[in-house]
């Protein structure tokens, strides 16, 4: 059946944390969504869940983006059967390791997730994206855009893609209905995982803990308003550029550190 007189907003790591947050938070805005999540996470109850709980249709498609191939037929689905208004490139992966420790399979996930995937689902559905008279799409970066960090090492390194990759697009599309956004978030409480490593931060992990929830809601308040670029910790994200690397490359090394000790 062909959903092409409707228009769906892409969700991508939408099962739970941030990804979910957007879900509902659209949903409530009676959008219909799609979303794109690993297999094995029960998207199907989620999806009809949220279509009991709105007056929305939501649709869901399970897969592993870090496998190029499944990104490219993922793609072929969505521009065969709908039209597509807004992109949500979340899905990403971290970590903590020394890099000496790190496994080929961790370095590649992070890379893939975060770097290849991101840049190939826009590349695809930027076509779709391009037919609507509005259209958005919003990359989820981080607040370790701003700054080397070691022991992460990777991740940082990803999400200063992200951001770089969507200020540059957003500039080549300014003439164009598309909008690109980037959000550059700190901690947030999405997981257990997350809050047992927030915890280990102390005083100053816990101070800046955001809430997927409130989150969400203002980055798609900000996304709709054409705001480029979505600052959610102002005071963090302030130090994060006033400082000088010397400072914040050490300092923040240090305190991650923790995490693995
Ligand atoms: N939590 C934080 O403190 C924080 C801070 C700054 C930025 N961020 C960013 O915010 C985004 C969401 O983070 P989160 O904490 O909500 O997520 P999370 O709980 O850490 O889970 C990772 C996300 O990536 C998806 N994912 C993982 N492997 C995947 C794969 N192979 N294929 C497809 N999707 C995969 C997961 O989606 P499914 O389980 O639905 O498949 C999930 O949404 C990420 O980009 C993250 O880097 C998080």
């Amino acid at each position: 059946m062909s959903h092409l007189s409707k228009k769906y907003g892409v969700i991508t790591g939408a099962s739970q944390g941030l990804g979910m947050a957007f879900a509902k938070e659209l949903a409530s805005q009676n959008l219909n969504l799609i979303l794109v999540s690993l297999p094995g996470q029960q998207l199907a109850q989620k999806a009809s869940q949220l279509m009991q709980e709105h007056d929305v249709e939501v649709l869901f498609y399970e897969t592993d983006l870090t496998v190029k191939e499944n990104v490219i037929t993922l793609c072929q689905w969505l521009n065969a059967q709908f039209d597509i208004y807004l992109l949500i490139n979340n899905a990403g992966v971290g970590g903590t390791r020394r890099f000496t420790e790190a496994s080929v399979q961790y370095i590649d996930t992070i890379l893939q997730l975060n770097v290849v995937a991101t840049s190939l689902l826009t590349h695809q559905l930027l076509p779709n994206l391009l037919k609507q008279p509005q259209a958005y799409i919003l990359n989820v970066s981080s607040m370790a855009a701003f700054s080397p960090i070691g022991y992460k090492t990777v991740y940082p390194a990803s999400k200063t893609f992200i951001h770089s990759f969507s200020r540059g697009l957003s500039e080549e599309l300014k003439k164009t209905g598309v909008v690109v956004s980037v959000v550059n978030p700190g901690a947030m409480a999405t997981n257990e995982d997350t809050c047992k490593r927030i915890n280990k931060l102390g005083f100053w992990g816990r101070l800046t803990l955001l809430q997927p929830e409130k989150v969400a809601g203002y980055c798609i308040k900000k996304l709709f308003k054409k705001d480029r670029v979505i600052m959610v910790n102002p005071w963090s994200w302030l130090a994060m550029v006033l400082l000088p690397i010397w400072i914040k490359l050490p300092v923040l090394s240090n305190n991650i550190k923790k995490e693995i000790q």
